[in-house]
């Protein structure tokens, strides 16, 4: 089939790559010429495992078509898919304008029958706007048909690839039945596993379930899934906090409750709590579709709370261990939100840092691959050119971010350059007894 992705961010550029490779032509249109220009030169913005080398590939046997001709890509496709940022206005409503836009422009160059295919993260009832704009800029005399379908995208920063081409589900949100079959028949290779991409030579084992909904119901799934996931992580910090004033241990609890397959094991780690690009805009975004239709989240209201107090709870732990933090100097490691990624959005470590900074420390901060100083961090910290570097001479190490390089540092090298020998583990991942025995004063989370 014809395609077009409108929006080359994370979502737009996996699905496009993932459509091309298994047989489509994709169009990846994108206002951004700059984003474009490095693109048709192999140049990835993102690092996704696989991404690059998918790209080269699909680009040159003509699959895969970078420009910035948005209406043309319109024209040429049989099936549009909008993948524009929504992000969050200060209210925690998602500002839908990109979105806006591109209907608008659908509208002005429909040239015939399309289905459009809405992947961006919206509000409920965000199909049902698109149509109205649609129709809206259709030129008089301009009847071509089209159908809205909702299809939204679940995958994890970090392993995109595979979570494009192995999804758990499908899920597709259409009143038309002509649009819920073509959307069928575009996927077949995915939902049946029957492509040639495989990672370590292998599929998903069973047939990928499709789940056909109502629009509506289609973008709540995917709220839902976000907010529950992120329910279920403040869920278990708040439980280690409780670990911390009882004595008990929160890896043992989360071990013991996960073995309960109806609570399962994943999403189960306690720490400083979750960031992104996702669980925070959306579980504000819930919240406010709520208070709109007349509900309170008060479930979704405390899990903002509890995620935003969970990173103080570094803050305290430092000032419980180092008195006074004015002057002190503080090695911090990582700066991503998570492993394998280097975004910085909404990531608990510029929050921690900011506050130090603000507390008058000294702040030297290694990631292993944001080299960056992230735009919301405020001016002061240094950014060190690996771990060791960091801890050199520092009163304090906080590890923010569980990169796995971070599980095998030289714990004998650091000892010996600390001024002192004191560390908060805000992943639980190092080995706590073997440091303890080395001397150093180990703080987890909940343990
Ligand atoms: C998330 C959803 O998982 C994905 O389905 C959706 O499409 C986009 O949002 P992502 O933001 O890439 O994906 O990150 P994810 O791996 O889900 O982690 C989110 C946050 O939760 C991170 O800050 C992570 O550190 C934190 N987390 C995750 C925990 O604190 N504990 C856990 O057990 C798991």
């Amino acid at each position: 089939m014809k395609v077009c992705a409108i929006g080359i961010g994370y979502v737009g550029l996996v699905t496009g790559v993932c459509l091309a490779e298994i047989g489509n032509t994709v169009f990846c249109v994108d206002k951004d010429e700059k984003k474009i220009e490095m693109l048709k030169k192999g140049r990835v913005p993102i690092y996704e495992e696989g991404l690059e080398e998918l790209i080269k590939k699909n680009s040159k046997n003509g699959n895969l078509i970078f420009n910035n001709d948005i209406s043309n890509a319109i024209r040429e496709s049989d099936i549009i898919f909008i993948c524009v940022g929504t992000p969050p206005l200060p209210s925690g409503k998602s500002d839908l304008s990109a979105i806006d836009e591109v209907a608008g422009l659908i509208g002005k160059s429909i040239n015939g029958y399309k289905i459009i295919s809405n992947k961006s993260t919206v509000p409920i009832g965000t199909a049902k706007r698109i149509k109205k704009i649609i129709s809206e800029n259709r030129g008089s005399g301009n009847n071509y048909d089209f159908d809205i379908v909702s299809n939204p995208e679940f995958l994890k920063e970090g392993e995109a690839v595979k979570d494009a081409f192995f999804p758990e589900r499908l899920v597709i949100g259409s009143k038309s039945k002509k649009a819920i079959e073509v959307m069928k028949e575009l996927y077949k290779p995915i939902i049946n596993q029957d492509f040639d991409y495989a990672v370590n030579n292998t599929h998903r084992k069973e047939k990928v379930p499709v789940l056909i909904t109502d629009s509506t119901s289609s973008e709540l799934i995917k709220y839902s899934s976000n907010a529950f996931l992120a329910t279920k992580i403040s869920f278990v910090n708040e439980i280690a906090n409780i670990c911390e004033r009882v004595g008990a241990n929160i890896l043992d609890v989360t071990y013991g409750m996960g073995l309960d397959s109806r609570i399962g094991a994943g999403f189960m780690k306690a720490g400083i709590g979750w960031g992104g690009s996702c669980f925070p805009k959306d579980v504000r975004a819930l919240s406010h579709t709520a208070e709109e239709y007349g509900s309170t989240a008060n479930i979704l209201n405390s899990v903002i709370q509890v995620n935003n107090h969970q990173r103080f709870k570094v803050i305290q732990k430092a000032m419980s261990v180092l008195g006074i933090i004015d002057d002190k100097i503080i090695g911090v490691l990582g700066l991503s939100f998570k492993p394998n990624t280097n975004d910085t959005r909404e990531a608990p470590s510029v929050t921690i840092i900011n506050k130090f900074l603000e507390l008058g420390a000294e702040v030297r901060v290694y990631d292993p691959v944001v080299k960056e100083y992230p735009k919301d961090m405020d001016e002061g910290a240094v950014m060190a050119r690996s771990a060791y570097d960091a801890l050199e001479g520092a009163d304090l190490m906080v590890l923010v971010t569980e990169w796995s390089e971070f599980s095998s540092l030289d714990f004998k090298k650091i000892k010996k350059s600390m001024a002192s020998f004191n560390i908060i583990d805000g992943r639980n991942i190092l080995d706590r007894h073997k440091l303890q025995e080395m001397g150093f004063n180990y703080t987890g989370i909940g343990y």
